[in-house]
């Protein structure tokens, strides 16, 4: 992790902009509709299928609970989720490029797939409270770190959303980066617990093991 010298928060880039995902997406959109091609797919497919597969192995889950993704990009996690019969999915992004292209690489497989253009930092999510059994991210909060403005304050409203729109019997999916497990579990310890890791590619270097992404299954602390 990086961190700016006079606190625990990142070094702010452009990676936590919106111009940066708009330009982005709008880009993917043109290679999309020339190739086909659905873009980047972030920290790999194999980040995506280990939670997806994890998700199919819960058996608490079942194919009509609600799943918001937050962040959704291009939608390929909720094309795969659907492609394995959840039929209730959500996608929610701030950049609505993003939104375009996810209802491009969508629509003709899962038309029923819901989305919306929403800041999860900034926008209100009062039609979303304790809708969901499963919360879903994959780098969107790594993306909120990075904000070069008060990302401290944009981490700790996206927290109090993720608690406000989470069911009491859901389940917080978060895959992250620049986070490691410890420093997850510090940060949403107000709103939520540890339930599981999903265990994650290791590496050894100079005797010390760690991970290149981390992936988290939080529940929610009972009020
Ligand atoms: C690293 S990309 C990950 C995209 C997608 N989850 C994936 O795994 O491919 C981060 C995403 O978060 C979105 N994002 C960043 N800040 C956001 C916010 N405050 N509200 C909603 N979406 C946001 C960006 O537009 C971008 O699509």
């Amino acid at each position: 992790m990086s961190t700016t010298g006079n606190s625990e928060e990142l070094d702010g880039c452009e990676l936590g902009t919106m111009s940066y995902w708009n330009d982005t997406y709008t880009a993917e959109i043109a290679n999309f509709n020339e190739t086909g091609d659905v873009g980047e797919i972030w920290f790999g497919e194999d980040s995506m299928i280990r939670v997806i597969q994890w998700v199919c192995r819960n058996e608490s889950i079942v194919a009509n609970d609600p799943i918001i993704d937050i962040g959704c990009g291009n939608g390929m996690t909720l094309l795969e989720l659907a492609r394995e019969g959840f039929r209730n999915l959500t996608g929610i992004d701030y950049s609505k490029p993003a939104i375009d292209l996810a209802m491009s690489v969508t629509n003709d497989e899962f038309p029923d797939i819901t989305y919306e253009v929403l800041d999860i930092v900034v926008d209100k999510v009062t039609k979303y409270v304790e809708m969901f059994k499963i919360v879903h991210d994959k780098g969107t909060y790594d993306a909120i770190s990075l904000n070069p403005e008060d990302s401290k304050a944009k981490r700790l409203s996206y927290i109090d959303k993720i608690g406000q729109i989470l069911r009491s019997d859901g389940l917080f999916v978060i895959t992250s980066c620049n986070w490691t497990e410890s420093e997850l579990c510090e940060h949403f310890k107000t709103t939520f617990v540890l339930k599981e890791l999903i265990p994650t590619p290791q590496f050894k270097f100079g005797g010390g093991v760690g991970n290149v992404v981390t992936s988290v299954v939080f529940q929610k602390i009972p009020t």
